[in-house]
């Protein structure tokens, strides 16, 4: 991700995480995070963004920051692409686990994570407000991990 798809990927924010969508400003501070924090994006055969993901790295855990598909393109498969990525990156710095929250009623999200491996971890209650959500803390043990 380049700062030139920072309107693109604020747009998307919107549309999917209506709640609680990121900001320009915070996109720009997620940017100069590097390499600490990393973002990649899809683009479409038009050039658009389709999806868009991040991990932050530098340490045993590794943590998913964001990962989203436009509604046009949900149900292709890039969703599972993006992870792939991010896992990648994850093994790549020597992380021992993969972590990430999501919300308890995000099934499609819930299915992907656990298909890929993803095991819940603990559940924090009434995490995501509002709306009273719980947070499920889901982790993926990479090959460098010891235990
Ligand atoms: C969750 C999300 C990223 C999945 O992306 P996607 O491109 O639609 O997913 P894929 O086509 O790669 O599907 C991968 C797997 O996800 C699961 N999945 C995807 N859509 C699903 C749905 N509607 N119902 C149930 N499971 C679903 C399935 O396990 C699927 O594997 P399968 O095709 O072998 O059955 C996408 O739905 C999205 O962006 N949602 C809104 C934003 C969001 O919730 N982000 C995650 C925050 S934690």
């Amino acid at each position: 991700m380049h700062w030139t798809d920072i309107d693109a990927v604020v747009g998307l924010e919107r549309e999917l995480f209506p709640d609680d969508a990121w900001s320009p400003a915070s996109l720009w501070a997620e940017l100069a995070a590097r390499p600490r924090r990393t973002y990649v994006v899809d683009e479409d055969d038009e050039g658009a963004v389709a999806g868009y993901a991040g991990v932050d790295l530098g340490g045993e855990v590794a943590d998913v920051m964001t990962m989203a598909v436009a509604s046009r393109a949900q149900g292709g498969g890039l969703g599972r692409r993006l992870l792939e990525e991010l896992v990648a990156r994850a093994a790549a710095d020597h992380a021992a686990y993969l972590m990430l929250e999501v919300r308890a009623d995000n099934l499609p999200a819930r299915k992907l994570y656990e298909s890929r491996g993803f095991e819940l971890l603990t559940v924090r209650r009434r995490y995501y407000q509002p709306g009273n959500v719980d947070a499920h803390v889901m982790r993926l043990t990479l090959q460098g991990a010891t235990a």
